[in-house]
Formats: structure tokens, C-alpha cells, sequence
């Protein structure tokens, strides 16, 4: 038997906020944005009380910087790459209830009321740092920016914060000869009050927390236990800085909460932002679910629970979904060089989202870094989509409506053999396999059920030709179809999650009320049809792909668009 949650429960899904001036690539789609719509797709279907929140992350120095290299206002390059990114999410489909902005009122004034009940419980402890200040450039430099000698290993062109050829981190005052990157000018060292939170008092209740997280996976569960056997150290938390989340501290008028501070809190306001009743999502039973790439699980392993279990009494999340990377043919993704497939560009290619949503879900980096190719995306696009899904609801609607009068009789209880009953179970039972798999966020495997249903369903109709059968006995051939019509309802219910227009389409020429996306449409999926059934017209679901489009589709997504194009 499936095990969930609560029935009805509620569940708050995140996925991690991504950086405004980071137009998405496909990794960043596989690495939090779909695994989470499908889960919230899922959950509401299941019939969860569902809210999905994102936004954008649009704090700290690269925004900063990125708008002076464009040469607009910050306040113009936030609102046209928001609005990029939003455009890009509505086009994949991912059904976010809120893609919120950590730049709003509300963010800020959500960050310094979590900040003030942090401070209240002792948790916050003012100290001195030493800092890099450009007096060239007039501010402060946060190490990334700052190059140097390796007072470690010598090599001259150590960042600030950590030599690339060593992997030495490093503190402002160790790097030798420092520099700005941007304007190649002498740096000096300052020394700067800031804020921090204290780890220590928070690792006891963190670590205790962290033993109980079965469910994470294994990779996720290893880098939380690196960190806490590390030993947590206090983290600074705020940035010297203009552009980012006011610090209601006297004394800090002219600094900012440091952006891992902020983010995470923007999972909150997002949810603010939502709905009145955005507490109720945050506490009680709700269930909260992240997903999010490798690089960021520490931060939400460690520093954000950290957050949490020191301030409000917000629930913890239920499951930490962290993703692995994706490449592209072997090499990395790289905008400069012009490799991968850069999501502004797909609308121009004219292949609907659910092809490329279909593919991304077989290679959802779960367990280790994946690969897009595209002869594998081709091959995939023809064989799995048309070959066995578009074909099998083809097989259905057409035969239906030219050897049945369009319509289906539901068969008498007598007329159900013993293969259709059994065939009947081994529906249900693929269904629960896919609904276990999406309780756990398998994405990959529940994607692969999906197309497993498909394939039962084609070696049905073709162990029972209901083609042959017509000739002398129409009445099988009917109670057949029928039966096959019910796979397809499932089918067109539980890939919903994955390709939602597709699953529409497929319901359309089904004939059906409602939609495969309802809530609770999951758990009626396998409900007979009505006694007479009347089925729609075919449509064709996909196009093929062939070799000399692939290529065209190659040279154009590849092409990523420079910041300064989008102005
Ligand atoms: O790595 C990133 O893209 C960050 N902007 C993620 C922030 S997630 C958060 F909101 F906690
Ligand atoms: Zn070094």
C-alpha cells in the first residue's frame, strides 16, 4: 500500500530562488524548477493543499555589478531579468503560485522581523572583521573579486576568498598584494563591525535534527554531516554593501544582510505574498519540501534550518531535495563558449515545452551528475513520446471512432476475463508504483513508470487485437477498447505531472470532464468510464524529430544571449 501524508495536508514546495542575472540554462530547469512543479503537480492532484513558491534572488554584489556593466539603473536590470526569468518558467510550464522577488517591500521587512526574533533569543553577537575596500572604486569587495598572491602555495592570481590552485581558503588579511578584478586598483584592508549568528548554540538541536532526516538522500545526508563534524562556526551575516536588505541595527545604516542570510527568508515572503494564511503553511502539520542544487544544500542542510530552529517556530522541512548537475555532450555548460541550451532561446525553436519537459525528467540529475545529448533527446522524443505514448492514445481514440461509432459500452462484470481483470490490476498497481516514487520526489523513476503504463497498454491491444476480433466479435473488440480507454484515462493522469498539455490533449480526445490536473483527479484516475462513453476526435500529440532539425535546433539554443541583449 502507498503510504502519505495526510490526506488532505498541506504542502508548501520551494524551489531555491535563482540569481536574477543568471538567465536559466537547462541545468538550472533540471536542478530545482521542474523536479518541483512535477512534485507540486503531483501533490495537487493528490489532492494536497498545495502552494509552490520561488522568485528571484536579487541581492548582493553580482546584481550590483552586472547592471553597471549593462551601464542601466539596478532598479530596470532587476525588473527586465525578473521578468525574463518569469517569462522562461511560464513557457516550461512550471506552475509556481508565487515566483516572487527577494527585492520587494515585503522581503525586507519578512528578513528584519526574522532577523529581530533571532536577536531577541541571544542568537546574534556583534564582531569586527577585516574587510577588502577599493578606494579606486569607492566600496567595499567581497573576495571573489579581490585577486592576490596564495600566501599558501604562492599562486598569484588567488581570489580573495580561496586560491583556485590550492583550494586554500583564505581570510582578507592572509592574500598578499591584493587587487581589485574590476578596476585592477590597489586594495586596502579595513576593518568592519558586522553581525553574526551564533552556531554554536544553534549545533546541538541542528545535529540532533539532521540524525532524524531518513528520508534525505545519501548524498544530501553526507554533506550535512561534513558540515557538522566540522564544527559550526559563527557565520557573518551581514555585508558592507548599499544594494540588499537594510539592517535595522544602529550603527549599520550602511550595510545589508549577506544574500544566504535573505534568500532562504524569501522563501517565506514568497509565501506571504500568497495568501493570507501563509502561517499555516509554515507551521501544524504543512509539509515543506525544497529542491535545489548541490552547491546549495549546506545552506539548506545547516544554515537555513539553523535559521529556523533559532527563530520563529517554523517547521523544518520534511525533505531536502538536492539535485546534482547537468552537462551538456560531455563538457560543462557554459554561456562564453556557447555550449548547452539556453532557455531564452527555446520558444524560437517551436518544439513544445513538454518535449523538452518529457526528456529533462529522464535526466534529473537525482543520484549523480546527468548528461543531455541531443541524439539521446531525438531518440527519446521519437520513441518514448510518439513511438509508445502518442501512439498508444492514437490506437485508442482512432480505432474507437472508426470501428466503434466513437463510442464505448462499459462491459458487464460477465464479459471482464480473466487477462482484462487482471490487466485492470496491474494498472492500478503501476499507478501506486508511480504515486510511491512521486511521495519521494523520485522524479526519474516515477517518469519512467508513466512510460511503462503506456507500454502495458500498447502490448495489450496487441495481445488482444481487438482488430481481428471486430470482424466476428465487435462486442470484445468494445469491451478491448474499453479497457484500453481506461489505461488511457491513468495514463493521461499520472504523466500529467510531467507533461501537462500533452495530458490534456489526451483527455480532450478522451472526452472527459474536468482536467488530468484537478485536484484529486490522481485518485479517481482508475474510475470506470460512464456506461456509454463517447470518445473525442484524434489529434496528433507530437511531431517527429528528424536529424536535419535536430541541427537546426543545435546551432540556435546554443546561442546564449549576452546580458547587455536583453536591454
Ligand atoms: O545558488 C543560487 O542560485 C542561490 N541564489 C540560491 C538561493 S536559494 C535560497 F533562496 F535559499
Ligand atoms: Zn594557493
Amino acid at each position: 500500500m502507498v503510504k502519505t501524508g495526510p490526506k488532505k495536508g498541506k504542502r508548501l514546495i520551494t524551489a531555491a530562488l535563482p540569481y536574477v542575472n543568471n538567465i536559466p540554462h537547462l541545468g538550472h530547469m533540471v536542478g530545482s524548477h521542474l523536479p518541483a512543479d512535477v512534485f507540486a503537480r503531483y501533490s495537487r492532484s493528490k489532492g494536497y493543499e498545495t502552494l509552490f513558491v520561488g522568485g528571484s534572488d536579487e541581492n548582493g554584489t553580482p546584481c550590483g555589478l552586472a547592471a553597471e556593466k549593462v551601464g542601466v539603473p539596478i532598479g530596470t536590470f532587476l525588473d527586465t531579468l525578473y521578468g525574463k526569468h518569469k517569462d522562461i518558467y511560464n513557457w516550461f510550464g512550471i506552475s509556481y503560485d508565487n515566483f516572487s522577488r527577494t527585492s520587494k517591500p515585503v522581503h525586507n521587512e519578512t528578513v528584519q522581523d526574522f532577523f529581530n526574533v533571532l536577536d531577541k533569543k541571544g542568537l546574534i553577537k556583534k564582531g569586527s572583521m577585516k574587510v577588502f575596500y577599493s578606494p579606486e572604486e569607492d566600496r567595499f569587495l567581497p573576495g571573489r573579486y579581490v585577486s592576490g598572491e596564495c600566501p599558501k602555495c604562492g599562486y598569484d592570481e588567488a581570489n580573495g576568498d580561496q586560491c583556485e590552485s590550492c583550494t586554500g581558503v583564505l581570510t582578507a588579511s592572509e592574500l598578499k598584494n591584493p587587487r581589485s578584478v574590476i578596476s585592477g586598483g590597489a586594495i586596502e584592508i579595513r576593518d568592519s563591525e558586522h553581525l553574526f549568528l551564533d552556531f554554536e548554540k544553534l549545533t546541538t538541536d541542528l545535529r540532533k535534527w539532521v540524525g532524524k532526516q531518513k528520508q534525505w538522500r545519501s548524498q544530501v545526508k553526507g554533506i550535512a554531516n561534513g558540515w557538522l563534524d566540522e564544527g559550526l562556526r559563527d557565520r557573518c551575516i551581514t555585508r558592507d554593501l548599499k544594494h540588499g536588505v537594510p539592517v535595522p541595527v544602529d550603527g549599520f545604516e550602511d550595510k545589508v544582510f549577506y544574500v544566504w542570510f535573505d534568500a532562504p527568508i524569501g522563501y517565506i515572503s514568497a509565501t506571504k505574498e500568497a495568501t493570507p494564511d501563509w502561517k499555516d503553511f509554515w507551521t501544524g502539520e504543512s509539509e515543506v519540501f525544497n529542491f535545489l542544487g548541490k552547491d546549495n544544500i549546506p545552506f539548506h542542510t545547516i544554515f537555513w534550518p539553523g535559521m529556523i530552529i533559532g527563530g520563529e517556530e517554523f517547521n523544518l522541512p520534511k525533505n531536502v531535495l538536492g539535485l546534482n548537475y547537468l552537462n551538456y555532450e560531455g563538457k560543462k555548460f557554459s554561456k562564453s563558449k556557447g555550449v548547452g541550451v539556453f532557455c531564452e532561446r527555446l520558444p524560437e525553436l517551436g518544439l513544445p515545452a513538454d518535449m523538452w519537459r518529457a526528456y529533462l525528467s529522464q535526466i534529473i540529475p537525482e543520484s549523480g551528475d546527468t548528461e543531455f545529448k541531443w541524439d539521446e533527446f531525438q531518440e527519446r522524443v521519437n520513441s518514448d513520446l510518439i513511438g509508445n505514448y502518442g501512439n498508444y492514445t492514437n490506437r485508442i481514440v482512432k480505432f474507437t471512432n472508426t470501428k466503434l461509432g466513437g463510442e464505448l459500452e462499459r462491459p458487464t462484470p460477465e464479459r471482464v476475463l480473466p487477462k482484462d481483470r487482471e490487466f485492470l490490476d496491474e494498472i492500478k498497481r503501476q499507478k501506486e508504483e508511480i504515486e510511491e516514487s512521486l511521495e519521494r520526489a523520485d522524479i526519474r523513476k516515477a517518469y519512467h513508470g508513466v512510460m511503462e503504463l503506456s507500454s502495458m497498454g500498447n502490448r495489450y491491444l496487441h495481445d488482444q487485437a481487438p482488430w481481428v476480433t471486430i470482424k466476428e466479435d465487435p462486442e470484445r473488440a468494445n469491451d478491448v477498447m474499453y479497457h484500453g480507454a481506461l489505461l488511457l484515462k491513468t495514463l493521461a493522469t499520472v504523466s500529467a505531472p510531467f507533461i501537462p498539455d500533452t495530458a490534456e490533449k489526451v483527455w480532450d480526445q478522451l472526452n472527459l470532464s474536468g482536467s488530468p490536473l484537478a485536484k484529486g483527479a490522481w485518485d479517481t484516475a482508475t474510475d470506470p468510464l460512464d456506461k456509454k462513453h463517447k470518445v473525442g476526435e484524434p489529434q496528433l500529440l507530437f511531431e517527429g524529430l528528424d536529424d536535419k532539425r535536430v541541427e537546426e535546433y543545435k546551432e540556435k539554443a546554443s546561442k546564449a544571449t549576452d546580458l547587455a541583449g536583453f536591454f
